[in-house]
């Protein structure tokens, strides 16, 4: 199994024709934990089933985030929690996070390395005014660590973009999770 493969969702993954089927204040509850924060998205994309693939419910989510207002995009992104940041440190994040950060070997920093995250956090936050959005679960700590210096350099609306973009390969490994195949 790759890592970025490793289950992560405590209970076992549901059907697909069974998600069509939900309730929709079921299917919410299942389904909107895969964005961090926002089951607004997930209530929206309810009413668009019956999916005949993951996929394309994926498809549907994404859109409803592309769809939204750049305020509705920049709430989805300020909902992420950073790398190595106080709720992590705290142990407050969410389940979902709490495994993603774990998976990129970041439960396991030595005190500088901790230091160097919060550096990096705060540099990229006074820059763009939202946290850095990475899928953790498809980049170790090094990746990371360099994905701060190049992104760094980018413009706000290059940044925004890349931000969405991570945060749709974070829900597809959550969906993944959650759905069985
Ligand atoms: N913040 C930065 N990357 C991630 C991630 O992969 N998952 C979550 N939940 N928050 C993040």
């Amino acid at each position: 199994m790759t890592r970025a493969k490793t289950r992560i969702a405590g209970e076992s993954p549901v059907p697909l024709a069974t998600v069509n089927q939900l309730s929709p204040q079921a299917f919410v509850e299942l389904v909107g934990p895969v964005f961090e924060h926002s089951a607004w998205i997930a209530e929206a994309a309810r009413e668009k089933r019956p999916f005949a693939t993951r996929e394309a419910l994926h498809r549907a989510l994404c859109d409803v985030v592309t769809n939204s207002t750049r305020d509705q995009q920049l709430a989805l992104i300020r909902a992420h929690p950073d790398l190595v940041g106080r709720a992590a440190l705290e142990g407050t994040l969410t389940r979902e996070s709490t495994a993603e950060q774990a998976s990129a070997g970041l439960g396991r920093l030595s005190p500088e390395e901790v230091a160097l995250f919060q550096q990096y956090n705060a540099a990229y936050r006074n820059q763009f005014g939202f946290p850095f959005v990475i899928c953790a679960r498809l980049n170790k700590k090094a990746a990371i660590l360099a994905g701060f210096e190049q992104r760094l350099k980018h413009s706000r609306t290059q940044e925004i973009k890349t931000a969405l973009e991570e945060i749709f390969k974070i829900a597809d490994l959550r969906l993944r999770d959650l759905i069985a195949h």
